[in-house]
């Protein structure tokens, strides 16, 4: 027995060495351990071994099988890392690579930044509005009138609960007065909706940039002196500035900006509308307030507002407003 078990190790442990793959592994299993295998058929045998060698014998053919089993065991292994090998040894490390692309920040992105980095400068604070507005702040308290163009429901868009989508950034001036004492010097960068049709100069959802200056004693020389740095800082020392006098419900006397500069054609483009803070914006904080500390007689201020798409178009010689929206790479990766 001895005999027969040593011969059927030696035998089994050559043939599980000798695979070469999944299959003939399987197929050196099933020979020794499956249900017709020669170390099952031993085992069976062991009913007609006499009872007092049953102990000798029934321990040779655990070992013999506790042997086969650790071997296939290796071989698996051994087969397992050999695939891995196979699979590497395909792969060239001289090959490029794939290159991340972390992408750039959109062209109005980037001129917001820079204005904002330029209005900054000058001690303005950035501040904020909700998108959704209420008709007194976005016209009521601007000094516009109930029959005023703008507030017509073909120029703005109203909710069915009679708030509407703010036709320009203007508001952001009226909530922040509503909630801060002067002095007070804020930009709001932001969109703006129009019941505009979409076409090459006109978006529905466009972003403007508003501005409001408001403590004792601001004069149309500090407006002047602010926007002209600000302008020249956009477009270089040599840009000419106009300001062309304009009626703005809101402002008093009101002005719309005009720059020209010969490195973009040498013609005039209007940019921007500002102007002296109306005396009736301020009563309407007062009431609104409860208290006179925005009395137009104690305080005054300058506001401004311009569009970015508009500003951006001029700057970059972009020919079509839609092109700012619509995603296309090919552009985008100009900036
Ligand atoms: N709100 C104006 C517009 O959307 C722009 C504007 C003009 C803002 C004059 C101002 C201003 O603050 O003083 O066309």
């Amino acid at each position: 027995m001895q005999q027969q078990v040593d011969a059927l190790r030696s035998e089994a442990l050559e043939l599980i060495a000798s695979a070469h793959d999944a299959a003939s592994l399987e197929a050196a299993r099933l020979k020794y351990l499956g249900k017709s295998g020669a170390i099952t058929a031993l085992s069976e045998g062991m009913r007609n071994v006499p009872k007092e060698e049953r102990p000798v014998i029934g321990k040779l053919l655990n070992d013999l099988r506790a042997a086969v089993t650790a071997a296939l065991e290796d071989s698996q292994k051994r087969l397992l890392e050999a695939a891995d090998l196979a699979a590497f040894a395909s792969l060239d490390l001289s090959l490029p690579g794939t290159f991340p692309s972390p992408g750039t920040l959109h062209p109005l992105t980037q001129l917001m930044d820079r204005a904002v980095r330029c209005f900054r400068r000058m001690g303005f604070a950035i501040a904020d509005g909700p998108d959704i507005e209420t008709e007194w702040h976005c016209f009521d308290a601007l000094n516009t009138p109930p029959d005023h163009p703008a507030r017509n429901e073909q120029d703005t868009f109203y909710l069915p609960d009679g708030r509407l989508l703010r036709s320009h950034t203007s508001s952001v001036q009226i909530r922040v007065m509503e909630t801060t004492p002067p002095p007070v010097r804020i930009i709001a960068p932001g969109s703006a909706y129009r019941r505009d049709e979409v076409d090459a100069t006109h978006l529905a959802q466009f972003t403007q940039m508003e501005g409001l200056y408001v403590a004792e004693k601001v004069s149309l020389a500090d407006l002047k002196g602010t926007l002209e740095f600000f302008f020249r800082e956009l477009f270089g020392a040599g840009t000419d500035i106009q300001f062309r006098p304009h009626f703005f419900p809101f402002t008093e006397p009101s002005y719309e900006i005009d720059i020209r500069t010969e490195a973009l054609g040498g013609e005039w483009m209007e940019l921007a509308g500002c102007g002296m803070v109306d005396p009736a914006v301020f009563e309407a904080i007062c009431e609104r307030r409860g208290d006179r500390i925005y009395d137009p007689e104690k305080v005054s201020g300058f506001a401004f507002g311009f569009g970015l798409e508009r500003l951006a178009m001029n700057l970059s010689r972009i020919p079509d407003i839609r092109m700012l929206v619509e995603n296309d790479l090919r552009f985008l990766k100009q900036f």
